[in-house]
């Protein structure tokens, strides 16, 4: 558990994730999948997921995984602050809390699939490379064509290698 100011920093339980799939709906942009996947996520993923909540309310949260094929690296599969409190520099926050866990010991290497209307989320991954000291290369990841739906494409922001201060 992590506070910063009025915001407290830490990790998901399944719980948690009927109250994502509530804040998705209402945070607008992110895509709202199931309730179940968010409650899955957060059961099998816990380790890697954050909530930040000021008052016991939930303003924001990091939903991620390690790739079985890929133990150096997490993924992120969604990021989500509340509208009233984006641009203050939680989004940076949420990410350095998910890194400091436990769960990400291992990892050098944080990817997010981003699509190119999403301005906002390629300038958080991006701050988040510089403030890191670190790079993001932007990869082809899923183009439109992969989905069954109307569906932009995905690219793949590999952000590393994450260098840990020393100990
Ligand atoms: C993307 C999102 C999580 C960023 O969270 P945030 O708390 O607002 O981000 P921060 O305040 O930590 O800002 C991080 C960087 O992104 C930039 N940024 C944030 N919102 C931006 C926007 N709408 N347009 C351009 N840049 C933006 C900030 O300026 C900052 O960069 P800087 O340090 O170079 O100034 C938030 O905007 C959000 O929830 N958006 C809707 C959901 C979404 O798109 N999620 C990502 C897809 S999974």
């Amino acid at each position: 558990m992590s506070k910063d100011g009025d915001i407290l920093y830490r990790p998901a339980t399944p719980v948690d994730g009927a109250h994502m799939w509530t804040f998705v709906q209402e945070a607008g942009v992110l895509e709202l999948n199931p309730s179940y996947a968010y409650i899955l996520l957060c059961q099998h993923f816990g380790d890697t997921c954050v909530v930040a909540e000021r008052d016991g309310e939930m303003v924001g949260f990091v939903l991620a995984y390690i790739p079985p094929r890929q133990p150096d690296t997490v993924f992120v599969w969604q990021v989500g602050v509340s509208r009233a409190t984006r641009g203050k520099g939680v989004g940076i926050r949420l990410l350095r809390y998910l890194l400091a866990l436990d769960g990400c010991r291992n990892v050098r290497y944080l990817e997010a699939s981003v699509t190119p209307s999403n301005k906002a989320s390629q300038s958080l991954f991006r701050a988040f490379a510089r403030k890191s000291n670190t790079s993001c290369r932007k990869l082809p990841f899923f183009p439109s064509e992969f989905f069954p739906d109307e569906h932009e494409s995905e690219h793949l922001y590999r952000i590393g290698p994450i260098v840990w201060p020393e100990a």
